[in-house]
């Protein structure tokens, strides 16, 4: 097969015509910041999530951050997630002053191993943080069993997990916090952005409140025909409103998500079948035991021998082909040994993981003929 001319990137977000058209219209209209669009964003977004309450913020990170401080979360205070995950996940965790406890990964899954969650339980434990890894749903069941017994909350990092099911049950209809990404590498975007779903009344307002300064008042509230420009600050909040042009981007990617992930799991299962026989080489993210759809974010593989993994990625560059190591595991990184005492070797699983994996291009405009040449170039490495 020819090499390729162009690069096939990791990922690649699909903007519709529509979605175009949507965006000029707002930059016509003479609003741009949190307005009626966001609104409306929000409300599609909670039918999508079983007519759950949803707050729309600038980015994932700030949703987690605002979801934290809504529950409580104080200096001191325990918080147990996954060292296999983007570092924003710990990170709002050290932000408020709190120890991100981590709980290593099954090596199979590469998620959180629900099974060694009772033992990292402290008295100063106040929530859990799983991940969907890639997109594949945590066992959430045993986990919810946990946080119920030991009085946790639970904050579901559900950046890949847009489209993610587990047990027939879309991830965001249920459980207690959910929060989502909408970065263009994800499964659905609105340029930046992120969602947070839940339950409470009162935890919906700190979140209101919190993505805008503490002001008591939406910036729409305060500047359309009927509104009042006064206003009462109730804390300090932060900045992190989404815009009506972010909302206008996501309201079209929202209708079309579901037909996008579709191709993507059609993609992630042609590299399955072509990867099938490579057990020796590779190894793919495991298939659990309970019924789940997977969103089909990102192809994870680990190169079994790790020493291997610079050079396929450096081949592949090569050859056209962007990939990742997503991710280092959070307690190999400076900060987090130096603030919390990591150090190699706590969370082997993790380590194992990371020193081999590399995620491989899935997105919804990719083609066939690409993936073809992509699958060509990983077996071609290994010959
Ligand atoms: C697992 C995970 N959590 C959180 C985030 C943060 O998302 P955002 O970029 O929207 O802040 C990301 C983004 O890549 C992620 O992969």
């Amino acid at each position: 097969m020819q090499k390729v001319e162009k690069f096939l990137p990791l990922s690649r977000p699909t903007i519709s015509k529509e979605t175009i058209d949507e965006v000029v219209k707002v930059l016509e209209s003479g609003w741009l910041a949190t307005g009626p669009l966001t609104q409306k964003f929000e409300t599609e977004l909670s039918k999508y999530f079983g007519d759950r309450n949803v707050a729309c913020f600038t980015s994932a990170t700030a949703g987690l951050h605002a979801s934290l401080i809504a529950i409580g979360i104080k200096p001191g205070d325990e918080v147990i997630t996954t060292p296999l995950t983007f570092v924003a996940t710990a990170n709002v965790i050290a932000m408020l002053g709190a120890r991100p406890v981590f709980v290593d990964i099954e090596r199979d899954t590469f998620n959180i191993n629900v099974k060694k969650i009772e033992a990292a339980c402290t008295e100063k434990t106040k929530a859990i943080m799983p991940v969907h890894y890639a997109g594949l749903p945590v066992d959430l069941d045993p986990l919810y069993e946990i946080a119920k017994r030991k009085n946790l909350r639970v904050i579901e990092d559900s950046a890949h997990a847009v489209g993610t099911s587990y047990k027939g049950r879309k991830i965001g209809t249920f459980g207690d916090i959910q929060v989502f990404s909408f970065h263009p590498i994800k499964n659905m975007t609105s340029g930046e952005g992120g969602c947070v779903v839940l339950d409470s009344e009162n935890e919906m307002k700190t979140l209101g409140l919190q993505r805008f300064h503490g002001i008591d008042r939406s910036i729409w509230d305060r500047f359309s025909k009927n509104g009042s420009t006064y206003y009462d600050v109730v804390f300090p909040g932060f900045k992190s409103n989404m815009s009506d042009v972010q909302a206008a981007i996501g309201l079209h990617q929202l209708i079309e998500v579901e037909m996008m992930n579709e191709r993507r799991r059609h993609f992630a299962n042609r590299y399955r079948e072509a990867f099938a026989d490579m057990g020796d080489k590779l190894m793919m993210q495991g298939i659990p035991q309970y019924d789940f759809v997977h969103s089909g974010h990102l192809f994870p593989i680990c190169i079994v021998d790790a020493k291997k993994r610079d050079d396929f990625m450096s081949f592949l560059k090569e050859n056209s082909v962007g990939t990742t190591p997503y991710y280092t595991p959070l307690h190999l990184f400076s900060y987090y040994q130096k603030e919390f005492g990591f150090k190699k070797g706590d969370f082997p699983e993790a380590e194992y993981v990371g020193e081999r994996i590399v995620c491989l291009p899935l997105y919804y405009s990719l083609q066939e003929s690409d993936q073809d040449y992509i699958i060509e170039m990983v077996k071609k490495f290994f010959k």
